[in-house]
């Protein structure tokens, strides 16, 4: 009975093994980013750059698309959840050269202060990182300085990121209802340079 277990055993590894090979569509760059990982070459990047935050007027950016029934009553806005498409900027000034947006949603979510759940991505589309992704999940009590909201991920060359970020208003327009966000990302990334293909077994 024991002999006839351990051949069925065997025999699954097998044709898992065969099946594997067969149905992998993996290309020969997915093998060796994924090789790299596997020997744990990682770096650490700073990133700093500023994010439009266009609030109101005709070309605002962000967008309310839902509120509680305390919202309005709230002095935290509690409940409230906004979509946004924010430009990000190399400098502070609006026209400064263009890097991306910052795409997600923003839910108040804080009864007694100013505290936002954010669930934002970076999309990166000029510069070293076009094309790129990078994924930021956490909370953000706004009206305090260096708020750290930690990094969860990203995509392309953010594969697995890990890391924070620390943001801070630049400056706040009240008339126009626009503000300027300096975030400083810290990212430990899966090093780019010197691929080489290794066995892993
Ligand atoms: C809104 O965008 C348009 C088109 O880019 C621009 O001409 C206009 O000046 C902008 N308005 C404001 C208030 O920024
Ligand atoms: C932003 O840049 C524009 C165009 O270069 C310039 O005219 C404007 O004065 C700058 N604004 C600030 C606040 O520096
Ligand atoms: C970003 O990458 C896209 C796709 O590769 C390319 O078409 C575009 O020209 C790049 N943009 C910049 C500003 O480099």
């Amino acid at each position: 009975m024991e002999k006839l277990g351990a051949i069925f055993i065997l025999f699954s590894l097998v044709i898992a093994l065969s099946m594997g090979h067969v149905i992998s569509r993996e290309s020969n760059a997915e093998k060796i980013w994924f090789q790299n990982i596997c020997r744990g070459k990682e770096k650490l990047t700073k990133l700093q750059f500023y994010v439009q935050d266009a609030l109101g007027g005709p070309n605002a950016t962000v967008w309310q698309v839902a509120e509680a029934a305390i919202t309005a009553n709230s002095r935290t806005a509690f409940g409230q959840v906004r979509v946004l498409d924010d430009l990000i900027t190399v400098g502070p000034n609006r026209s400064s050269e263009a890097l991306g947006r910052a795409q997600g949603l923003i839910t108040s979510a804080d009864l007694t202060v100013s505290g936002i759940a954010m669930n934002m991505n970076f999309y990166f589309t000029a510069g070293k990182y076009n094309g790129s992704t990078l994924c930021i999940l956490g909370r953000n009590p706004i009206d305090e300085n260096d708020r750290e909201l930690p990094v969860v991920g990203g995509t392309g060359d953010f594969r697995m990121a890990r890391g924070y970020s620390i943001s801070n208003t630049y400056s706040y327009d009240p008339v126009a209802n626009y503000g300027v966000l300096e975030y400083t990302v810290y990212v430990a990334v899966v090093e780019k340079s010197g691929y080489t293909a290794v066995s892993m077994i």
